[in-house]
């Protein structure tokens, strides 16, 4: 198959995953941008790169680069999307997808009049933890789904000054930040994809508990599904616990369990019994995402979590921020349509598309 050739947009903490997962799948890493020079030079000094750039305005010029993984502060991710897409670039945007529904139809938009790929980074459903899970739901082995919880709860920072240190993305409300869009956007991402569903309503609690903070440190909605499903997704940045992040998943005729941190593993309940299931484990966490990004561009297939599911995650989780503050359930404004994929095309990956 054809390799495409990357750059790298943005290198703080994320981008050292990103850069591992395109090497171990053998994509060519062309070159990095951020204004930061120390931080181009230690990765192009740690991944062999020959190019950088100081900002992404130089480096989609390049004409070398054929697709872009943008990953940096979420109040960016619209501006450089389009930015991006307009130069020609296919794009694979961090998560959350944006901050207003409005950014997210723009994004799409100039993904399609460009002709290229988006795909959002909602990367916990590409783990070989999850790709097992929904291989097994998707088989029928539990029957039909008749509800299901994920929840990812944290040690965000146990005192004001560790805090502190975190990026506005992860602090301010304006910035998009807080524990609901940062990793309750994973959460509702693979709740919704194991329901195999469009949301249609959402009741939520979006607050702070933990900390004084320009942004929420916790969420929990409960989600009725248009497959009559409902689930429940949970986030939860602490100051003091132990990290639990799992999704489980009740059938008919069995029961699912899944994580991947902090251990890895897919049971599945069956008369009274959890039986361990294996499952590939790729390289590095990202891996998986990489190689389905590739093999949609290469291929010519709609991104699994292509941006109209990027979107509808986020309306989601804008629903359940404004059911919080008027303590009514939140009606979805697709409730009476189900949207298509742009394409039509099989999505890239052959377990995950709804
Ligand atoms: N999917 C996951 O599991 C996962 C995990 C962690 C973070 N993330 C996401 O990754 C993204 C990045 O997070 P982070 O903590 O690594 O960010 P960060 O703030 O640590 O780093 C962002 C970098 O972008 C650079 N930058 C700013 N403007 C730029 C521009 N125009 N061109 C090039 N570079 C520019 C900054 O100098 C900085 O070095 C966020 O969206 C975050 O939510 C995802």
């Amino acid at each position: 198959m054809k390799k495409i050739r990357v750059g790298v947009i943005g290198l703080g903490g994320r981008a050292t995953s990103h850069c591992k997962a395109i090497q171990s799948n053998n994509l060519r890493l062309v070159a990095v941008a951020d204004p930061q020079e120390h931080l181009c030079a230690k990765f192009k000094n740690d991944y062999a790169i020959d190019k950088s750039y100081n900002s992404h305005l130089e480096l989609i010029k390049d004409n070398e680069i054929d697709a872009v993984v943008i990953t940096l502060g979420h109040q960016l991710h619209h501006k450089l999307t389009i930015d991006c897409c307009n130069a020609g670039k296919h794009v694979l945007v961090e998560k959350p997808m944006a901050l207003s529904l409005e950014q997210c139809d723009e994004m799409i938009l100039a993904a399609q009049s460009n002709n290229v790929k988006l795909q959002v980074g909602l990367s916990q459903r590409y783990y070989g933890t999850s790709i097992k899970a929904k291989e097994i739901l998707d088989s029928n082995e539990i029957g039909p789904i008749v509800s299901a919880l994920c929840f990812m709860n944290k040690n965000w920072g146990s005192n004001a000054d560790d805090y502190s240190n975190r990026r506005p993305q992860y602090r301010s409300r304006y910035h998009g930040g807080g524990m609901w869009l940062t990793n309750g956007v994973h959460v509702v991402d693979r709740l919704s994809w194991v329901i195999g569903s469009q949301a249609s309503s959402v009741s939520a609690s979006v607050g702070n508990k933990s900390r004084y903070q320009a942004a929420d440190d916790y969420g929990s909605a409960f989600i009725r599904y248009k497959n009559g499903v409902t689930g429940h997704a949970q986030a939860i940045g602490y100051l003091n616990g132990a990290f639990n992040g799992e999704c489980y998943v009740i059938g008919t005729k069995g029961s699912l369990r899944f994580a991947q941190h902090p251990e890895k593993f897919v049971k599945l309940g069956k008369n009274e019994e959890w039986a361990d299931i294996a499952f590939d484990d790729p390289p590095n966490e990202a891996h998986n995402e990489w190689l389905y990004f590739n093999e949609s561009i290469t291929k010519d297939l709609e991104p699994s979590t292509h941006g109209d599911w990027g979107k509808h995650i986020m309306e989601i989780l804008f629903a359940a921020e404004q059911s919080s503050i008027t303590s009514k359930e939140v009606f979805l404004n697709n409730y009476s349509n189900y949207f298509a994929q742009a394409s039509g095309e099989i999505v890239s990956g052959n377990f995950s598309w709804i």
